[in-house]
Order: structure tokens, then sequence, then C-alpha cells
């Protein structure tokens, strides 16, 4: 099937194959073309250029863009997105005083989620996140990555990865798992931590490694769950088995997360709410980027990752939603984007480099998504008729995407509600 869209206002993030990230002062630019036209064949992008030099295409799918913007698809590098329930008591115990600390130490947060994973049937599991991630979809999100870690138990982190990989196998989106069994020390394992570090190491890897379950590695470094050399040893096992590290760090505490992400080569490091200097500098003549997630900040009402600050220093920096039901209950990209903008003082061009491009790099596609390049996927989105592209962060809570096409797939039609 092909897809010709005609007569767009402006084509944005043009950029050829070679370009994996953009760093710095870079991130300020998004390449583009006015007027333009872009051709579709099945899953990829096969061509695009200005309307005044259109070749003699024919597609029984036109679209007329007159007035629109077109934009790779949202690339969401770190999300939870399979979950059993919401936690929105705990949301209404926070308002009244109660930190995400207090509600963890009694009983809530990660290990509430594993409980209620616990007892839901793998078909249930799927069922419920299928609805998520239709909505995360619809709302523009074109490839999301998405972690295991609220099972806790060899069983429970086996359905939630198996689910994982169902909705990578039924849906157009494109998916990579996240093995995090390292995620908080269950109720069983309290007094013995490094039992439970080694039912990670022993038994789930090899199982999960088996059975290609899981792209990459994981862990929630972080006082009161997992130290550094907890987390080491978490790294070097999942590297065993051929996983990258993308890692939780810095969320509420700095004591070397980043330079230990950086030491074992790190896809990424999330969450970095709490930034030294010392993390900026390890993270320069690095691979590693540093994963900036908003909506945890805005709903925790913690501080935001630094991200002037990251990008002043030359740094690239990728934005994600963090979706999960206890810090980030939203997977809308379009809001992460206008708080990014609004709280961190990321331009609406950086914002779009970080959600497009930098995503793609922080869960290792970029070479197939994220920018506007012949060969790459047709994961795009179309704007409403707007005057310039500010609108799209401008307008926080509101929609202003038109249509989304995912791997060549029309998710999203005009006039349809997001
Ligand atoms: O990324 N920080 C650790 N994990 C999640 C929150 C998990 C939860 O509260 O369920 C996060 O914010
Ligand atoms: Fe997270």
């Amino acid at each position: 099937m092909s897809i010709l869209i005609i007569n767009i206002k402006e084509l944005l993030q043009v950029r050829n194959q070679d370009i994996i990230k953009v760093s710095g002062q870079d991130m300020k630019s998004l390449p583009s073309i006015k007027n333009a036209y872009l051709l579709i064949e099945d899953d990829t992008i096969v061509d695009f250029g200005k309307m005044t030099e259109i070749g003699n295409f024919s597609s029984n799918n036109v679209i007329d863009a007159k007035g629109k913007f077109v934009l790779p698809a949202w690339c969401d590098s770190h999300t939870h997105i399979v979950f059993a329930e919401n936690r929105e008591q705990e949301f209404v115990d926070r308002l009244n005083g109660f930190s995400y600390e207090e509600i963890a130490n009694r009983g809530g947060g990660i290990l509430n989620s594993a409980k209620m994973l616990g007892k839901m049937t793998e078909s249930e599991l799927y069922d419920k996140s299928l609805v998520r991630l239709m909505q995360v979809m619809k709302s523009g999100t074109g490839a999301i990555e998405i972690k295991s870690g609220y099972g806790l138990s060899l069983e429970s982190e086996l359905k939630m990865l198996r689910v994982i990989k169902r909705i990578k196998e039924t849906l157009p989106i494109t998916v990579k798992a996240t093995f995090l069994g390292a995620h908080a020390v269950p109720y069983l394992y309290r007094e013995n931590k490094d039992a439970y570090l080694s039912l990670i190491i022993d038994q789930m890897l090899p199982k999960i490694s088996e059975a290609h379950l899981a792209d990459y590695i994981d862990v929630f470094c972080e006082k009161g769950y997992f130290s550094l050399e907890d987390s080491e040893r978490i790294i070097k096992a999942g590297q065993a088995h051929g996983l990258k590290a993308k890692i939780h760090v810095n969320q509420f505490n700095a004591f070397g997360g980043v330079a230990l992400g950086v030491k074992y080569k790190a896809l990424s490091v999330d969450h970095l709410e709490q930034l030294n200097d010392d993390d900026i500098d390890v993270l320069k003549n690095s691979d590693t980027i540093p994963v900036a997630l908003p909506t945890c900040s805005f709903f925790l009402g913690i501080p935001y990752t630094p991200a002037r600050k990251l990008i002043d220093s030359g740094l690239p920096i990728a934005l994600a939603s963090d979706f999960n039901p206890g810090s980030s209950p939203s997977g809308n990209m379009n809001f992460v984007l206008s708080s990014a903008c609004i709280k961190m003082k990321m331009s609406p061009e950086e914002a779009i480099n970080a959600a497009t491009i930098n995503g793609a790099y922080a869960m290792g596609i970029s070479k197939t998504h994220g920018t506007i390049t012949k060969g790459k996927k047709a994961n795009i989105l179309i704007t409403d008729p707007i005057s310039n592209i500010n609108i799209l962060p401008y307008s926080f809570g509101q929609s202003y995407i038109d249509t989304v096409i995912i791997n060549g797939n029309i998710i999203k039609k005009p006039q349809e509600s997001t």
C-alpha cells in the first residue's frame, strides 16, 4: 500500500541517514522542507521533496496536508505501560501530605503494583495494556520502550515480558523490551536482598535470554532500592546475556549511578532529577544519552532534570513519558513536550529533537526511526492546520495532531477523538 502526502506546509526533521542523535547547540535546529510532499510504500518512507519537484507518482491514498506540518512520530524511550491497575489512592494519599517514599514504605508503590499484577491473568494484563497502547498510538507515539519490573518473581516477570512480546507482534508500533527485575526488593526477600539478586541473575536472566524476551537490562539504582554494587552486578549479568543497560538513576539521590552507567556503556541514563557537575562531566565524551522524564517531576512535584545545563554543556537529551501507575500515569508525549518547554526551558525545536531522533537513539533504533529519511520507517504525524510548530508545546493538554501513521498504518484519521 502507498500513501502520498501532498502540499505539506513544512516537512520537519529531514536528516541524513548518518545522523543518529543530536547534541548541544545542534538541538536548536530542525532541518525542514517547505511546501513538500512525502511518499510512503508499505512501512517505509521512499521519497520526499519540494512540491515543485514532485514526480509522477500514483497512489490511491492521497492526503492533502495544506496548512499542516509533517514530522516523525514520537519515540517514547522509557515506559512501564504494561501494568495491572492504576494507583489513584496513592495519588490522593500524596495530596494529603504523604511522600512517594512514605507511601512505598507503607506497602504502596512498586510492591503494590507487583501484588496486583501477580493476581492478574496474562490475557487480562494484555487486554488492559492494549487499551493504553492504543491511546498512546493515537496521541502520536510510533515507537515505545516497555519495561518489566512489576512482576518481581520469575513467573510474573516472564508474564510481563510475554505480554510485551505479544504487543510487539500484534500492534504496528515498534516495541523494545527491557528487563527490570531489579525494580524493588519483594517482601519475601526483604531481609535477604542478595537472594533476590541471585534470583534475578541465576534464574530470571537465563530464562529471559533463552526466550529472547528482552532487548535491554534496567535497574532502579536508588537509596532504599538497589545500591551501586547491586546495580553493577545486575548490569554485568545483563551484559553477559547480550543486554545493553538503560538504567534508572538520580531520581531522588545522586551517588554515582551516572558514572556507573557510563562505565558500562549504558545506552541511556534516565531520570536525573538530581544531577551534579561530576555527572555532567562523566557524560561528556560518552555515547550514553541522558533521558529526562518531566511528567514524572510534574506528577510527583520533584525537581525537573536540568535540561538546560545538559544541553548547554554540549550533551544530547531525550524526552520520555515514564508512563507508569505511580509516578507518571500518562503516556501522552504531547504533554511531555509541553512540560519540557514550560518547566525545563527547552525550545520547541529542542523538545522535538529530544522526542524523535534522540528518543530513537535512547532505544537503539535511530537508524530506522526518529527522522524523515528515505528508507526509514513510515512513522509520522500530520498536524492540524497551524501557523507554526510552537503551537504544539504551547497548547498544553490539547492535541493539534490530525493524523498518525505508524509503520505505514493510518492509526488516527482526521476527526477522530484523541
Ligand atoms: O520510573 N522510579 C522507579 N520506577 C518508576 C516508578 C514506579 C512506580 O511508582 O510504580 C519511575 O518513576
Ligand atoms: Fe521509570
